[in-house]
């Protein structure tokens, strides 16, 4: 499902369900050791989902771990993502020689808790998803944009080693679910010099729209 929305250099997996029994390497385990089941399962599938798409790049099996601020640790060559939500599992991952990060963000199809996006979202942010919701209630808009932010602040946490938060980045979508984002401060110098801008795309379970 990731896969097409996901541009051709960027590998991924994903996963519908959990196995019992995949290896983790003993970085990762001692980083669920005292998690419950569900977080176990979940933190294991998507290393295993991360570890075959990092097979596609040629990379050798390696530990993921998480970093101080629940960041993945990737091996120095490539950049990447991992998602997880009820009943899906996936991770993509590039050469970091083409991609300066990757972020991948995956939600449930259901209505977004009352209040999140008036706390988590722009004013204009807002506006767009009502916007979209009036030509179209194919997506549940507010949750796609919720997602975006959470793509967003994926790709934007490894460059910085921080959150964009809610006014750092603006989101905008099209009736296609294609969507860039637009920093709003000046990035820290880790980032690099220029303001990046970054585009996305996001589709449904059904299909891309
Ligand atoms: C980083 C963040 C997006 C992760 O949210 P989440 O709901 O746990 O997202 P998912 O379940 O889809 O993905 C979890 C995976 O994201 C990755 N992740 C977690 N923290 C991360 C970070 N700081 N940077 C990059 N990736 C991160 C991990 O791989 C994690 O899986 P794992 O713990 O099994 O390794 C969230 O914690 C966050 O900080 N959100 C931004 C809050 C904010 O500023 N909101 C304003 C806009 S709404």
């Amino acid at each position: 499902m990731i896969e097409e929305i996901l541009s051709v250099d960027v590998m991924s997996a994903e996963a519908f369900d959990d196995d019992a029994d995949i290896h983790l390497f003993a970085e990762e385990r001692a980083a669920v050791a005292d998690a419950v089941p569900r977080r176990r399962r979940e933190f294991s599938t998507v290393r295993r989902c991360a570890r075959s798409a990092l097979g596609e790049l040629v990379i050798p099996p390696a530990p993921l771990p998480p970093g101080r601020h629940r960041d993945p640790q990737w091996p120095a060559e490539v950049v990447g993502s991992m998602t997880h939500c009820s009943g899906y599992r996936a991770a993509a991952v590039a050469g970091a020689s083409r991609r300066r990060s990757v972020g991948i963000d995956a939600e449930e199809s259901a209505p977004l808790p009352e209040g999140l996006l008036d706390r988590g979202a722009l004013p204009a942010e807002r506006n767009l998803a009502e916007r979209l919701g009036a030509r179209s209630d194919a997506v549940l808009w507010d949750r796609l944009l919720f997602s975006c932010k959470e793509a967003v602040c994926k790709v934007w946490f490894p460059l910085t080693q921080r959150r964009p938060g809610v006014g750092g980045a603006r989101i905008d979508i099209d009736s296609g679910g294609f969507f860039s984002a637009r920093f709003l401060a000046p990035p820290p110098r880790a980032a690099g010099n220029s303001v990046p801008r970054l585009t996305g795309a996001g589709c449904t379970a059904a299909g891309s729209f």
